[in-house]
């Protein structure tokens, strides 16, 4: 790996600081971290130490020079007592601290004041506005963007770049060499609702919920006929993985961000479940309960919320693949058609970023003949 190294500050040090900063101290980058919180940027240390450790382990586990390897990335990573001490000499910055705008507009206020002007401020922000954040940096907001990183970053190949309204195009192009230097795959987002991914694959939960509501296929033939389909887990499963409660402020934000059409209106079934502590896995219990060393069983659910599916009436499992993915292929088309970005780059996004076995662009083409337009 080349050495051709720049100066990463990054403040907040919690999940996705933490992420961010091994990926560009892989790359050989240096790193200063700043998080408000005392012992904070120490967890962080941590973390950033366990992840390049088990980096290297799958290369050559105990080896002298993978070891020097780790001590080397971790000696250039520097604990900076304010964001000013982490923005001094850096080539970019990435805010990554609460997802609250006037949190994260007094930082950039300050961020602006304190860096030079060839530095890059960028927001992980996974649904706030660009626009409204760089509002807060007013002497340079075209050196505002936004750099989307997914969980767990390291490992996740996707960044989805984002232009404020008045974010530069030569700062778009830099981040956008950065991110790719580092390994990722960047993908050009407009600053819109839940950017690409967070809003093309709505339908994806949104629908097989519909299909839920309605009686028209049970939890475990709605997650396994999309299996089947080539997806590593259905909506059912990824709603527990992700907690139902993080998943309904999600769609709620995108459904509100877009002026709340009916297609994305949340289901009444996640707000059932929230309100009973029904979380998914980190409660033990969501649309399956989780229980020690057993397969996970999917959990009743009353029949005013969902309606019993009746064996015979219910949607074959070629059908429900083929609804969830037409939604995702319609919004996906929305969101091109209002310049949210390329169908090249949704596609990508899907993939990587989703984990989709395929684009929608792509599955429509393929499907063109049994999809009404
Ligand atoms: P986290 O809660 O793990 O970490 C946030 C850190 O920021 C904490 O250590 C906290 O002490 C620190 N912090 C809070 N306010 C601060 C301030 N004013 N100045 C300095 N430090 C401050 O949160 P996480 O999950 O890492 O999220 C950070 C950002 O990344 C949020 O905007 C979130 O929406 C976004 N994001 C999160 C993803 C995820 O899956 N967790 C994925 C993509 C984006």
């Amino acid at each position: 790996m080349t050495d051709v190294a720049g100066i990463l500050g990054v403040i907040g040090a919690g999940t996705m600081g933490a992420g961010i900063a091994q990926i560009a101290l892989e790359a050989g980058w240096h790193v200063r971290l700043h998080d408000a919180q005392p012992g904070a940027v120490g967890r962080g240390r941590d973390r950033i130490a366990d992840g390049l450790r088990r980096r290297v382990a799958k290369r050559k586990p105990g080896s002298a020079s993978e070891r020097a390897w780790v001590e080397e990335r971790l000696a250039r990573l520097s604990d900076a007592a304010d964001p000013e001490a982490a923005t001094d000499g850096a080539d970019l910055v990435i805010e990554a601290i609460v997802e609250d705008l006037a949190a994260k507009r007094a930082l950039f206020a300050r961020l602006d004041e304190a860096a030079e002007t060839r530095t890059i401020l960028a927001t992980n922000t996974s649904a706030l506005s660009v626009t409204a954040i760089a509002g807060a940096a007013a002497g340079h907001p075209e050196r505002v963007l936004g750099l989307h990183f997914f969980n767990p970053a390291p490992v996740l190949l996707l960044v989805e770049v984002i232009a404020g309204e008045g974010t530069g195009a030569a700062m778009l192009d830099r981040a956008t060499g950065i991110v790719t230097a580092w390994g990722k795959t960047a993908v050009r987002s407009a600053d819109s609702p839940g950017f690409i991914v967070n809003r093309v694959n709505r339908p994806f939960t949104i629908e097989a919920l519909r299909m839920l509501e309605a009686g028209g296929a049970r939890v475990g033939e709605i997650d396994g006929a999309i299996r089947a389909d080539g997806f590593p887990m259905g909506p059912f499963e990824l709603m527990d993985l992700v907690g139902l409660d993080v998943n309904v402020a999600a769609a709620t934000g995108v459904w509100d961000g877009l002026g709340r059409p009916e297609r994305l209106r949340p289901s009444p079934i996640q707000a059932w479940l929230v309100a009973r502590g029904r979380l998914g896995r980190k409660s033990g219990v969501g649309f399956y309960r989780y229980h020690d060393g057993h397969d996970p069983v999917p959990e009743p659910l009353p029949h005013d919320v969902a309606r019993p599916a009746h064996d015979g009436h219910t949607v074959a499992p070629a059908d429900i693949v083929r609804r969830i993915r037409s939604a995702i292929a319609a919004e996906a088309v929305l969101a091109r058609d209002e310049g949210v970005a390329s169908e090249a780059d949704i596609d990508t996004a899907l993939w990587l970023g989703a984990a989709h076995p395929e684009g929608p662009f792509a599955w429509r083409r393929r499907h063109e003949h049994t999809i009404a337009s």
